[in-house]
């Protein structure tokens, strides 16, 4: 039963709490809004025309970007000659709304001389607050991972797609990940990695362009070309999945003895 009683400070925090791990860690007004019975603005201009098949095929392929500007996104990223450059930039940037409520920027982990560089999703609450991708209970399993065919991350480099926390660790949206993607290419021209291995299905989407799952997709090498640089890629299973899916872990050790033998076929162990 609900008690009519107000909150102790104990159970503010617990629910502060609770809210930021959901994900709701912005308070936007002092009082409950009913959108419901607020009414649907009047549309004061006609509708535009819908474009003609024509035009339609001739509007760019690029995925619709919400707030921010992909073309900003580019220059700034192509103004990068160095990785603590793009470091910098991406720290002043301001065009995804991911940053606001991130509690700082998580940029790499491990040597940026590596020529094997790993890519995941999003970083969690543990990486957010280190400020490290891969440092909390799956990044303890991919070290384990990357330990079993004798790599660590002083062999490695590692990063993701988008470099802040989404709120509650919900998957970034196209939006957000379009909007980072000028800044990932450029810091994997500047790795220039010859092998490059991605970790989950939205890592995988977004590095090899393709909507195919990631069940189909592990495993498989291609030659990639992420920005200006092309480099040997496999996608493999995010090792947050393979905690809740233990048995998955005979794929994934699957693609980790290949990258493995490919590691030694080009010479790079
Ligand atoms: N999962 C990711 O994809 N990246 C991290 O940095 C941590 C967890």
């Amino acid at each position: 039963m609900a008690q009519d009683r107000p909150l102790n400070h104990d159970e503010m925090v617990a629910v502060l709490d609770w809210y930021r791990a959901a994900g709701v860690d912005i308070a936007v007004g002092e009082e409950p809004v009913d959108r419901f019975a607020q009414r649907a603005p009047q549309r004061m201009t006609p509708s535009p025309a819908a474009p003609t098949r024509q035009q339609a095929a001739e509007r760019p392929a690029e995925t619709p970007v919400l707030g921010g500007d992909p073309s900003e996104a580019r220059s700034l990223a192509a103004s990068a000659q160095s990785l603590d450059e793009l470091q910098t930039i991406l720290g002043a940037y301001d065009g995804c709304g991911l940053k606001l409520r991130a509690t700082q920027l998580v940029f790499a982990d491990g040597n940026p001389e590596a020529k094997i560089m790993l890519i995941g999703e999003a970083p969690g609450a543990e990486e957010d607050r280190q400020g490290k991708p891969f440092v909390g209970k799956s990044g303890q399993l991919l070290d384990r991972m990357l330990g079993a065919i004798g790599l660590d991350r002083t062999k490695v480099y590692i990063a993701n797609t988008v470099p802040w926390r989404p709120p509650g660790n919900r998957t970034p949206t196209p939006e957000e990940m379009a909007l980072c993607l000028p800044f990932l290419h450029r810091q994997v021209e500047l790795v220039a990695p010859k092998v490059v291995m991605t970790l989950g299905g939205p890592a995988m989407q977004t590095i090899f362009s393709t909507t195919t799952g990631i069940i189909k997709m592990r495993g498989k090498w291609s030659s990639v070309a992420i920005g200006n640089h092309t480099a040997e890629a496999i996608p493999t299973l995010h090792p947050a999945y393979l905690l809740r899916n233990p048995a998955a872990k005979q794929q994934a050790w699957r693609d980790m003895l290949s990258l493995k033998l490919k590691v030694e076929a080009l010479g790079l162990a």
